[in-house]
Parts: C-alpha cells; structure tokens; sequence
C-alpha cells in the first residue's frame, strides 16, 4: 500500500521524506489555508520534495472554472493530480479532464457508488473519507471495503486511496482490505511509529552493553 502524507506543511513533508516511506501528498484548501505562502509556491516546494502523485484541489465551482484551475495546476508538474469533488459538475469535469491524459483523485467520496461513477468516469484515485463517516456514526472502513471489491469485480484501474484517516487502525485497516493508498496525517505517522517493546529492547540492549563495558 502507498503511504502519502495529508498535509501542505512542507517540514510535515521533509521530515516524512526523510523516513522513506512516502508515496505522495494530499493536500486540500483546508490543508492549505493552515500554511504560509500561496498555494503554488507550496505545490512548486512540495514537487521538489517528493517524487510521487500530489494531490492539489481546485476550489472552482463551476464546470468551465474547474477545467481552467486544474489545467494550470497540471501545469506546474507531471506528478500534479487534480481533487475534483464529486458532484454532477465535478464528474463532467473528470471525464474531461481525464480524456485529457490529466490524472484526477476525485475526492469527497462517501458511497460505494459515488465511487464507482468515479472510477466509470475515468477517475485515476477516488478519496473515501473515512474518518468524516466515523464521526457520523457510519463505519468507514466498511465503505473502503466495498469499493475495493467493486473495483477487483470489475477490474478497475482507478485506485482507491482512504481518506480523512485520525488513527494507526484506519491504515492498518486499509492494507488488511487492500486499499491501494492511505493518506495519512504527520500526527498518526508519529503514532506508528510507537511500540512500547521498541522503547524497552532498545533500553535493555543499551544497559547491558554498557554494564559489560563493551566498546564498539
Ligand atoms: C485528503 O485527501 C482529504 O482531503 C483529507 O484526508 C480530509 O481529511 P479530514 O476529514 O481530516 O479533513
């Protein structure tokens, strides 16, 4: 499974980076408004940083502003992909965009077949957001189950990428369902980092060769 990074935070970005698991980077306007500087000053950082799919969104509403906003979005670099969110509108917009040879994570996904429109539209990613249906009482893994078994029924290529992911058992989750992409906050990448038997081996391998007085 590939890990991206949910963030626009450039040092979020390198410090991830730097740990070599990284695969991509989400970001979206609240992402993005948390940041200094302008959204493409980000993204051009954010290229040089990770070479992998990045996620940028367009905030357009209408059909012919969306089209206009992701060409020049794709514009800045070939690994660019573009959030489209799923409405009639945003649907249009990713078979055009699509066609086109642009890649699009149509994102805000919250049924199985908003997800299969998607991918029928010709969507490279589709974003289930599962933490957002969890906070509404709905099970969100169970959505990322269901369109992976859609997608294999039918051999989809589009990918299924889970989204809105608060804690280390939504990762875990997705890669026992075989998602294809978790996208996944700085603060719960942290978090899987941490076994306490990993604090305490380390402790005990230190301590004993420090009190056998042994030397490198
Ligand atoms: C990423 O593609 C999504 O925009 C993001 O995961 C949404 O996360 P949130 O529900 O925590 O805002």
């Amino acid at each position: 499974m590939k890990f991206f990074i949910d963030t626009a935070n450039i040092e979020q970005i390198k410090t991830a980076a730097a740990w070599g698991v990284l695969d991509g980077v989400t970001t979206n306007p609240s992402l993005v408004a948390k940041e200094q500087g302008d959204y493409v000053q980000l993204l051009k950082e954010i290229v040089q940083i990770v070479d992998g799919s990045i996620s940028a969104e367009v905030v357009a509403e209408d059909i012919d502003g969306m089209i206009e906003e992701a060409k020049f979005l794709a514009s800045l670099h070939e690994n660019i992909v573009i959030k489209v969110p799923f409405t009639p509108d945003g649907l249009k917009v990713t078979k055009i965009l699509s066609d086109e040879g642009i890649g699009v994570n149509e994102t805000l996904i919250f049924s199985p077949l908003q997800a299969l429109m998607a991918a029928k539209a010709g969507a490279k990613f589709v974003s289930p957001f599962v933490g957002r249906l969890d906070d509404i009482s709905h099970q969100g893994m169970e959505l990322v189950g269901e369109i992976v078994t859609i997608f294999d029924n039918y051999a989809f290529e589009t990918e299924v990428l889970v989204a809105s992911v608060r804690h280390p058992l939504h990762v875990l989750e997705a890669a026992l369902m075989g998602a294809d992409v978790a996208t996944i906050p700085f603060a719960v990448l942290e978090k899987m980092f941490k076994h306490p038997l990993t604090d305490i081996g380390i402790k005990r391998f230190l301590d004993d060769w420090k009190k056998a007085g042994k030397k490198m």
